[in-house]
């Protein structure tokens, strides 16, 4: 198992020094050029790595997901907020596990995940490792945030190639993040945080935190996320958020956006109403009831990938504060709109939760289907590649096509 190990380890070192290699080349950058490069703190942010080729891919080709209002007058923008120069305010960790816990019963019954869980609860902040003030600053139509961990580069290359490429569509700016703690194997961290970091100097699109990237801490990603855009975002007029193994079209989305505005509470996606908690213990999102009693989860949406408008966005920050964290990171959202009496709504165009039952159905590979979408899970590198050009390609989909 060990030999099988250094076998894989290997070969994601070297493809990751392709990758390097291929952009450094990409850049007409000398490869001195770019260690030396790693002197430097403040880099300009990159130019973005596709060919011109593919410019025409954000083009809004049809009218599917308008919706049928009218149009409202737009407002013009009384952007006077007070300037406050801030940055991120957590330097250090200084957390300790609870002791509080030491003598309850049923604290001693749980499951180690979970014990781990309450025992760090409390811990809200965490320093941060790498980090982007330049990003969001000004204008920014559309901000692309990506949960991604450190070992799947494959993953966030992708995206970058495909629905996460940086443009200015009719003006609008869009912006792409990942979102990242530290790895959550010991024998991983080194080695990959030392790729990370070249992989964030040829990019500039990664925020990092000192946090161990675990299932349970996703929340963690979600409130960090959260006081990161509260700070450094002046105007993000909106946000999508989501997983890096699914499709997304940012064309769709923009056509989508196109009559909504910032500051009328809009949250969309796949929505899930009075879903209830899982208590078998096998399952990934087993709930203990001493973790949560109540038979029915708020409405939410499947962290999959969902949009939000940036005021409201700014607005669960602060409630967010207010609530103790929840494992499941789209539950505590779900969580944070109830609170503000905000109701998530549900959009066809966003499939999160799988597209259709049979798993083998054609449906899960016909590109004249993903292309009428917003989100699709789940598509890893190789596919997404694949169905972003079949999808972007001279599709005639009047007949049912039979490509893959
Ligand atoms: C960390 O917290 C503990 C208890 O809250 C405190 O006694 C200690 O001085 C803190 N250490 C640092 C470095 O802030
Ligand atoms: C532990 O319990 C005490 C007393 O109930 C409380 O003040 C404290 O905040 C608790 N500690 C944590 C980390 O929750
Ligand atoms: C979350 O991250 C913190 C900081 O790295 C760690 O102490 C804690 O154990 C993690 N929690 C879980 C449930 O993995
Ligand atoms: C659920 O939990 C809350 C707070 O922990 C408690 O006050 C309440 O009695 C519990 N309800 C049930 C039905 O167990
Ligand atoms: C798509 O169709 C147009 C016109 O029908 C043609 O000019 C273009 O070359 C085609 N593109 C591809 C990639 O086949």
């Amino acid at each position: 198992v060990f030999r099988w190990k250094k076998t894989i380890y290997k070969t994601v070192c070297l493809s990751f020094l392709l990758v390097i290699t291929v952009t450094v080349l990409q850049r007409g950058m000398a490869p001195s050029q770019f260690m030396q490069g790693q002197q430097q703190k403040e880099l300009p942010p990159p130019e973005p790595l596709k060919t011109q080729k593919r410019d025409n891919s954000f083009s809004i080709t049809s009218t599917f997901w308008k919706s049928k209002k009218e149009k409202a007058p737009v407002k013009e923008e009384e952007s006077v907020t007070a300037k406050q120069a801030k940055s991120w305010d957590v330097t250090t960790t200084n957390c300790s596990a609870n002791q509080n816990f030491s003598k309850v019963d049923w604290f001693k019954g749980l499951e180690p995940n979970f014990q781990q869980f309450l025992l760090y609860r409390h811990c809200r902040y965490f320093p941060m490792l790498i980090n982007h003030p330049e990003k969001c600053s000004g204008d920014v139509y559309l901000l692309i945030v990506v949960k991604s961990i450190i070992t799947q580069h494959d993953r966030r290359e992708a995206i970058r190639r495909t629905w996460g490429q940086e443009k200015e569509v009719e003006g609008k700016r869009i912006r792409t993040l990942f979102l990242l703690g530290t790895a959550s194997k010991e024998e991983e961290r080194a080695n990959y945080q030392k790729l990370l970091d070249y992989e964030n100097h040829i990019y500039g699109d990664i925020l990092q935190w000192d946090f161990l990237d675990s299932f349970f801490n996703l929340t963690l990603k979600e409130v960090h996320f959260l006081k990161w855009l509260n700070i450094y975002c002046d105007n993000v007029h909106f946000i999508f958020k989501g997983d890096d193994d699914v499709f997304v079209s940012p064309s769709n989305i923009l056509e989508f956006l196109e009559d909504k505005k910032e500051g009328e509470d809009l949250f969309v996606g796949d929505v899930l109403y009075k879903a209830k908690p899982i208590r078998k213990k096998e399952n990934k999102y087993y709930i203990p009831s001493a973790l949560y009693n109540k038979s029915n989860y708020p409405p939410y949406a499947g962290g999959g990938g969902f949009i939000m408008d940036g005021p409201l966005a700014k607005r669960l920050h602060k409630t967010s504060e207010t609530l103790e964290l929840y494992p499941i990171d789209d539950v505590f959202l779900g969580m944070c709109l109830e609170v503000l009496k905000v109701s998530p709504v549900g959009h066809e165009g966003f499939k999160t939760f799988g597209i259709v039952k049979n798993k083998n159905s054609k449906m899960n590979k016909e590109p004249c289907f993903f292309r009428s979408m917003l989100v699709v899970h789940k598509l890893l590198p190789p596919e997404l590649l694949q169905m972003w050009d079949l999808v972007h390609s001279n599709l005639t989909c009047s007949r049912k096509l039979n490509v893959l």
